[in-house]
């Protein structure tokens, strides 16, 4: 008889073979077996009657602070947050203090990590003039999950917005660039538009257009260069019908923010905890993002989690920050729309490990399949909860979604076949690891 390191039994597994119950099977931290496994021998068993088990969920946009701003959020807390919310995989951004824009910097981050962060993570590079020839050797360093181009300035003080320089950055390497796509110039030209106090002011400032405009010239210096794109935290119906004519070389991100809230009542209801770059924009927006996932233009839900406290959060708008917590209720709060009728569980899966493995080509993870690593984000489908600020673990303490019930929870958190989180309790170490794509592994083992 076959032993097992761990079996999860009576699941009901979310995969490429469509929705069903079955035992899961994990030896060596890979998925082993998929199937009836009532009789094999496991050093541990986790009965999942009644949860869904799904590929574990990457939420590749996060902004974890360290080093340089840690009263905001660290790699620890950060990523504690992910696994209590079933993420198993993030994708770290490069706006720290000091920005990561060399090796040194990267390393820096790795070496922090270790030991501190709950989940398997990757390090994005920042763009700059100063470093834009040596991206192509910073990109292919172990960790370094690519690129990060901010076309319009936001958190800290990365910009890249001269399409002369758009296009040394995007000439220099060969993996896909993230891209923070407003316009600067135009943003800039508006800024007189910000009313003191009125956060709501925020979409006229970084309007709509100043979406569109940058995310058109993205695409045709994309093109120029013959450089693969990825567009993060798209925002406007418009952007969707423009990318939908630009697959072959432009991936798409949306955010649970975007595809939840919206203009004017969210910031009525939040302020400035609903302020973010770039903005939650009106109705017809949001609806238009929700299409680009029923069309299949959207590839992955990053949830943009950028922590700022809330006394930096109370400072009069404009002065008030950018940002919000989300890496803990993308999960909670997607799900909640599964069970609401707008996404089903697949295009939850495809946009959550699938999406992620296609554009990043992760060695190993986006799968429940043989042989793949064995991440399960395992989720209860019929838990009627609500959303807390109490329940954030981010140093800020605060969401967006706090008071907002939901249908559905994340359960648990198995990374490479370690439980990490079951209800709410945390293993006892924090082990993650970085991970591992497709075009480095020579490089890197
Ligand atoms: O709202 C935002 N906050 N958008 C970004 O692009 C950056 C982020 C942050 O780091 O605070």
């Amino acid at each position: 008889m076959t032993a097992f390191d761990l079996v999860i039994r009576n699941a009901t597994c979310v995969s490429h073979r469509g929705i069903g119950q079955a035992d899961v099977g994990v030896r060596g931290g890979k998925t082993a077996a998929i199937g009836d496994l009532s009789q094999a021998a496991a050093g541990q068993v986790i009965d999942a009657t009644g949860l869904h088990l799904l590929p574990g969920v990457v939420d590749s946009q996060v902004h974890f602070r360290e080093p340089g701003l840690e009263h905001k959020e660290d790699l620890e807390s950060g990523s504690r947050g992910a696994v209590l919310g079933g993420v198993t995989t993030v994708f770290e951004m490069p706006n720290t203090k000091p920005s990561t824009t060399t090796a040194e910097a990267l390393q820096y981050k790795l070496d922090r990590a270790l030991n501190r962060m709950w989940c398997d993570h990757a390090f994005y590079v920042g763009a700059a003039a100063e470093n834009a020839a040596l991206l192509g050797e910073l990109e292919r360093l172990p960790g370094c999950c690519g690129v990060k181009l901010f076309m319009g300035a936001s958190t800290g003080d990365l910009l890249v917005h001269e399409d002369e320089t758009i296009l040394r950055v995007l000439q220099s390497g060969s993996r896909r660039v993230s891209v923070h796509s407003e316009d600067e110039q135009r943003m800039r030209d508006r800024k007189a538009l910000a009313e003191e106090g009125n956060v709501l002011s925020h979409t006229v400032v970084r309007d709509d257009q100043s979406a569109i405009i940058a995310t058109q010239r993205l695409l045709r210096l994309a093109r120029q260069a013959g450089r693969r794109v990825h567009v993060l935290h798209v925002t406007t119906a418009d952007e969707i019908e423009l990318l939908a004519r630009h697959k072959d070389i432009a991936t798409v991100e949306v955010t649970p923010q975007h595809l939840t809230l919206a203009a004017p009542d969210c910031y009525e209801a939040l302020g400035t905890r609903a302020q973010m770059n770039p903005p939650i924009r009106g109705a017809h927006h949001r609806d238009g993002l929700w299409k680009g996932i029923a069309d299949g233009i959207v590839d992955v839900l990053g949830s943009d989690h950028a922590p700022h406290t809330l006394e930096e959060k109370a400072k009069p708008y404009p002065a008030s920050p950018s940002g919000m917590t989300g890496v803990q209720t993308l999960v909670p709060v997607m799900l909640d729309h599964v069970n609401a009728g707008r996404l089903n569980l697949q295009q939850f899966v495809d946009l959550t490990s699938a999406g992620p493995a296609r554009i990043w080509g992760m060695a190993g993870k986006g799968r429940l399949a043989v042989g793949w690593d064995a991440d399960y984000t395992v989720v209860d489908m019929n838990a009627s909860r609500t959303i807390e600020d109490g329940w954030i673990a981010s140093r800020v303490g605060w969401t967006p979604f706090d008071g907002r019930q939901v249908s559905a929870w994340p359960i648990g958190t198995i990374i490479r076949g370690q439980r990490v989180m079951w209800d709410g309790q945390l293993a006892d170490a924090a082990a993650g690891q970085p991970v591992r794509f497709n075009d480095t592994l020579r490089a890197h083992g």
